[in-house]
């Protein structure tokens, strides 16, 4: 039984917290809001509440999660040799978006970190997750709360889709308002290097740090990390994403979809509000993220709308890119990933 409790975003019942808490407290699972995405916590240092939350994602061994917490102070008893790039991260960006990638202390289960000598340490900057960690008392290790390779949350419900029945709790504040994951960071590095874009610009990053690196696997192949896999965030449906200046998109989608659409296929478009007086009058299922001007709101609105398309049963879904700057990086390592790598780059065709 998965019981779903309506909660204040901004402030959270404490009676209902300290249940959730006590439930996290004796090993059971409780998906929570944040503010990139709903999470499934379990208590991150307890071996066995970890197998049952891989378990419940039906999430590989080899996939290390992110251990949450809610007061600075908690973050040498987790991680050591904490450089001072770190302590100056955590102070300006936490709680944030931003993960943070250090040496383990050796508390911290192998489970939680896929026996690497690493730990993912966040303070998340949710009040329903914040009053849930101090309430619980013990990091609080969650992976979004999705089955392993769907798309990640953003509401309640969207939780409650993929892993009803397999976890004791889900407390429901309404939708995530960053909407795409945190930004990891490995500090462990000579270079600091992004291994997911996310919530957390990179130029913000580099305003306080000085030039980062960002591992791309999402374009260049191989992982840095276990678990890192390529394909995720998957839509059902196969997924091209287009790369390139907006007149070339537009022609492209319109080119494209005009002739899978006379081939019988049943196509959907994700695409921008400027896009859509290009494609309007075709058959297609067509989700629009908002202005491209608008990253905050494509970020927010891009997980929802491949599950909305993804329910449509489509066959091919084309969707456009936002570009590089700011939360396009992010925006753009997800719809990569969602379409397994297959892009189409302006640069390469004529
Ligand atoms: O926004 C978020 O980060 C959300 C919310 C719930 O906080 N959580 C999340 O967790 O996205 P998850 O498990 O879906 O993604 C964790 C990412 C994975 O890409 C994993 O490989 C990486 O963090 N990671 C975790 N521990 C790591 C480590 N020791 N070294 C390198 N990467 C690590
Ligand atoms: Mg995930």
């Amino acid at each position: 039984m998965t019981r779903v409790v309506p909660m204040d975003p901004q402030h959270p019942d404490p009676e209902v917290i300290a249940r959730a808490a006590e439930i996290l407290r004796r090993g059971g699972l409780v998906a929570f809001p944040t503010e990139t995405v709903y999470g499934l916590g379990a208590n991150g240092l307890d071996p066995n509440a970890l197998a049952r939350l891989f378990e419940a994602k039906g999430r590989p061994a080899t996939d290390p999660v992110i251990l949450h917490i809610a007061d600075l102070d908690a973050l040498p008893l987790l991680a050591r040799e904490i450089p001072p790039a770190a302590w100056t991260l955590a102070r300006r960006f936490w709680p944030g978006p931003l993960t943070m990638v250090l040496p383990k202390q050796p508390v911290v289960p192998d489970l939680a970190t896929a026996g690497l000598p690493t730990v993912a340490i966040r303070m998340p900057a949710h009040p329903v997750a914040l009053a849930l960690i101090r309430a619980a008392g013990v990091p609080i290790a969650a992976p979004s709360a999705n089955r392993f390779g769907h798309t990640s949350p953003t509401t309640a419900q969207h939780v409650l889709e993929d892993l009803e029945g397999r976890i004791d709790m889900i407390l429901d504040a309404g939708p995530a308002p960053i909407g795409v994951e945190s930004t990891v960071v490995d500090l462990t590095r000579p270079v600091p290097t992004i291994l997911r874009p996310g919530g957390l610009p990179r130029e913000d990053l580099e305003e306080t740090l000085g030039p980062v690196a960002v591992f791309d696997r999402s374009l260049t192949g191989p992982a840095p990390a276990p678990g890192m896999l390529p394909k995720h965030y998957a839509p059902r449906a196969e997924m091209v994403v287009l790369i390139g200046p907006g007149d070339w998109i537009r022609l492209r989608l319109r080119e494209l979809a005009t002739r899978y659409l006379q081939e019988g296929y049943r196509v959907g478009l994700l695409i921008a509000e400027e896009d859509r007086p290009a494609v309007a009058d075709l058959p297609a299922e067509i989700a629009t993220l908002g202005s491209e001007r608008d990253l905050a709101g494509i970020a927010r609105r891009l997980y929802p709308a491949m599950r909305d398309l993804d329910a449509r049963g489509l066959d091919l879904i084309l969707a456009r890119d936002f570009g590089t700057q700011g939360l396009g990086l992010a925006i753009r390592d997800r719809l990569v990933r969602a379409a397994g790598g297959r892009v189409m780059r302006a640069e390469d065709s004529p």
